[in-house]
């Protein structure tokens, strides 16, 4: 057969098997796109599920994304203090209305954030000398005057934030310090007064597992109870570090509901040492899974909010040098390992253990005018197959004559070629071939190999 290829065709045929390695990568990618969004796997578990966003990216495949997968959203930082009002009196609603109307508009519910807090408040207020009096009028009326804006639209409110040093004390804020413990009482009490309807949280971060800060929490939330001040639940931010999940987790979500509070995850991220790899992704999924399987085995963990959904809209990378990739999408909105982590933890199809290290090239041997010779090669590294299938579909008409290596079919454009008896076994790290030939007329275009 060779024998009729001019010299001419077989500098064409070198020409068209170079361009004709195709690669297939075996994955369960397909599996993937089946998936239940996020909001409805864990709706089915009785769970919200959140995301922190930022009002004016929720257009296009960002605004998709989180209307699609989310339940709650979490305004990033439009709610803050020095957000609402930048100058005293003046004040700027925009963001904060633009992602309570997109909310809305997709039947997700608001987590407003924050009220109380001693970071991102405005110059006006933190360079100010205030009397204790004037100090708590101030807080009260920001308090009336946000909650009161959006009453009945928030589903609950952050309504004081980082409260505790790291040892239990209390954080000597501008709030603690001029107005003392009470204080957190107080805006409890006020924002009820403002919205009887939204669940009022005291959110912070480090209190993920029992220690001397979530008990120092826990302390407070059983005397705010007992007191008769109104607290429905508490905020766990869980800003997480690659493989810290603590593991006291749940057992202290269970004991915050034990004392009749709701329990939300209100900020998770798991941030990594950049650059990401496949082990550190890997990894990363089953942080996010183990938090997600905790919050679903204590029915009054209520909402799980992750501190953005995309790594191209996360505070981590500014915030912690050289750390990164910490959210559920890659920066291209790409589900991660840690997307399918939380889905399988809420009940969602399971992830197919990776199998990507297996892949296909069809490449053409020699070609003459009415015929050619093929060869596919599949290669494993990472991964080993006991037997394969080979597919592919040919754009123009080609046929497969005979095959060596392989048992080849094909009904009509579509090809399958399933190993012989003797090849099936590709080990990691090894390769097996086999070839064809073809006939083709007019073009000879290379298909896509599919593994399965
Ligand atoms: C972060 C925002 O995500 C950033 O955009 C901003 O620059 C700083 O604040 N704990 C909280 C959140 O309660 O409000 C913080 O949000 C992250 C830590």
């Amino acid at each position: 057969m060779r024998s009729s290829s001019s010299p001419a065709r077989t500098r064409l045929a070198a020409l068209v098997a170079g361009a004709a390695t195709v690669g297939a990568l075996l994955s369960g990618a397909a599996a993937h796109a089946a998936d239940s969004p996020l909001r409805d796997l864990g709706a089915a578990k009785g769970k919200i599920v959140g995301t922190a966003v930022t009002g004016s990216k929720l257009t296009g495949t960002y605004g998709d994304v989180a209307a699609a997968q989310f339940s709650s959203l979490t305004p990033g930082n439009a709610m803050k203090w020095g957000s609402v009002e930048p100058s005293q009196g003046v004040f700027d609603w925009t963001e904060a209305d633009q992602i309570v109307a997109f909310a809305q508009a997709h039947g997700q519910q608001v987590r407003g954030h924050t009220l109380v807090w001693h970071n991102q408040n405005p110059n006006w207020l933190t360079g100010g000398s205030w009397t204790p009096d004037r100090l708590s009028t101030l807080l009260r009326n920001h308090i009336d005057t946000e909650v009161g804006r959006y009453k009945g639209r928030i589903a609950a409110w952050d309504v004081v934030n980082e409260a505790f040093n790291e040892d239990g004390t209390y954080r000597p804020t501008l709030w603690y310090q001029g107005l003392g413990a009470d204080y957190i009482a107080n805006a409890l009490t006020w924002a009820r007064a403002a919205d009887p309807a939204a669940k009022l949280y005291i959110n912070d971060y480090n209190v993920e597992g029992v220690n001397a800060k979530s008990t120092a929490l826990y302390d407070l939330v059983r005397s705010l109870k007992a007191r008769g001040v109104p607290i429905d639940g508490v905020g766990l931010q869980a800003h997480l570090v690659l493989g810290q999940v603590p593991s006291t987790l749940q057992q202290n979500i269970q004991r915050f509901a034990d004392l009749g509070v709701d329990v939300a995850i209100t900020e998770l991220d798991v941030r990594m040492t950049l650059p990401p790899d496949s082990a550190k992704l890997a990894r990363q999924k089953a942080d996010y899974q183990a938090v997600t399987a905790a919050c679903v085995a204590v029915t009054r963990c209520v909402n799980l909010t992750v501190w953005g959904f995309t790594d191209s809209d996360s505070w981590v990378e500014s915030t912690f040098p050289g750390e990164g990739a910490a959210t559920p999408y890659d920066a291209n909105y790409a589900p991660k390992p840690a997307y399918h982590g939380i889905a399988e933890a809420l009940g969602g199809a399971t992830t197919p253990p990776p199998t990507g290290a297996c892949t296909a090239a069809y490449a053409v041997g020699s070609q003459w005018n009415t015929g050619f010779t093929g060869n596919v090669t599949i290669s494993c590294s990472g991964a080993a197959l006991s037997s394969w299938k080979a597919t592919w579909t040919y754009g123009a008409g080609q046929r497969i004559t005979q095959a060596w290596n392989a048992d080849c079919t094909q009904s009509g454009a579509t090809v399958t070629c399933v190993n012989a008896p003797y090849n099936g076994s590709v080990p990691d790290g090894g390769s097996v071939s086999f070839g064809f030939n073809a006939s083709w007329s007019g073009s000879n275009p290379a298909p896509t190999v599919t593994l399965g």
